[in-house]
């Protein structure tokens, strides 16, 4: 007859802890950084990377991504299978980051195919911040980050 009452007490309290706020009520300011784009193999499909960081305290919302090379969404990896994500959080004082093998850029219906040494031009939209663009290097296509996973 033991139920576990004790643990859903615990987490109603942090919950209504999170709703209240730490008294910090700044702005969520965002930056991007570590953007890149390996050099597909594709002439269609390419993945990108980046971290958004935000030094604010009110999270924000990655609501969708534009480019004029073709069409992107973001997409997150569940059980290595890639599946479009939906309006992505970044935490106050937190980072979203798309990174090799996790959530990435799903770059669709290139017009051109991206090459080492350009830069490709997105446009992040999010809910609180705005637009925020972003110049992607492409790398080679072996190109992985050291400080990557
Ligand atoms: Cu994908």
């Amino acid at each position: 007859m033991s139920r576990r009452v004790a643990p859903v007490a615990l987490l109603a309290g942090a919950l209504l802890l999170a709703g209240c706020g730490s008294g910090d009520d700044s702005a969520a300011d965002l930056s991007v950084s570590g953007a890149y784009m390996p050099q597909p193999v594709s002439d269609s499909m390419a993945a990108g990377f980046l971290t958004v960081t935000n030094a604010g305290g009110t999270e924000d919302e990655l609501t969708s991504v534009t480019s004029d090379i073709g069409e992107v969404t973001a997409h997150e990896t569940v059980d290595s299978a890639m599946r479009e994500a939906k309006d992505l959080t970044v935490p106050a004082h937190g980072t979203l980051v798309f990174r090799s093998g996790a959530n990435h850029l799903m770059f669709e219906k290139l017009k051109r195919k991206p090459r080492q040494g350009e830069k490709v031009t997105v446009q992040l939209h999010f809910a609180e911040s705005g637009t925020v663009t972003v110049e992607i290097p492409v790398t080679s296509a072996t190109y992985s980050p050291k400080t990557g996973h």
